[in-house]
């Protein structure tokens, strides 16, 4: 079965077509811009996403929004993560955390899927704290400075493997997988 999934982060797609691989699933990367609305909650995001690509791309498709949320800056950048990512960057948020000592922060993913004229949710959060420097070289985002609970690295010293495991994201993709394997009867 091929999936579409909109989306213009490639590290994002290897991780999906890494989990459902299992299932025969292909991943197929569709560039196709959407409006991203302003709210506080991952979930209304991707539900407007939704309704707003439905006909405009081929079905089944999937969506997904995520987000980095540090409790010493109230959740900051949360929704706004691609944007804080873009612009000041990993080093800037290194400098708002500079000598902090709460350093907890967790990362969610909603992941939408549109099958059959339905949307499906499927949700995954990783707590962790955000590192005092930048580690590795794998991954994508906020990668680098994001240590999981329970481990020492950094998601970017991990393979994807060992990443989708602990991630927020795999986590998201371990209930989509459960449901597609019931409702697709694999
Ligand atoms: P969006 O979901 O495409 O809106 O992206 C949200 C932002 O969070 C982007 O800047 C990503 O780089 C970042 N992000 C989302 N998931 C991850 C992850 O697994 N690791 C690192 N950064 C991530």
């Amino acid at each position: 079965m091929k999936i579409f999934f909109i989306t213009s982060n490639r590290g994002k797609v290897e991780e999906f077509s890494k989990f459902l691989e299992p299932l025969g699933i292909e991943i197929v990367q569709l560039n196709y811009g959407y409006p991203e609305i302003q709210s506080q909650s991952l979930e209304e995001v991707v539900r407007f996403g939704i309704e707003w690509l439905k006909d405009k791309v081929p079905e089944p498709f999937i969506i997904e929004d995520s987000g980095l949320f540090i409790e010493h800056l109230n959740g900051f950048p949360g929704v706004y993560s691609a944007y804080v990512y873009k612009t000041i960057g990993l080093d800037g948020i290194l400098k708002l955390m500079e000598g902090v000592e709460n350093r907890r922060a967790y990362f969610k993913s909603v992941i939408g899927f549109y099958y059959k004229n339905r949307s499906h949710l499927f949700v995954g959060v990783t707590h962790g704290v955000i590192s005092t420097e930048k580690r590795g070289t794998f991954g994508f985002g906020y990668d680098p400075i994001f240590i999981p609970e329970g481990s020492k690295k950094t998601f970017a010293e991990m393979t994807i493997v060992e990443k989708n495991k602990l991630s927020h994201r795999g986590k998201a993709l371990k209930e989509f997988y459960k449901w597609l394997k019931e409702n697709l009867k694999y």
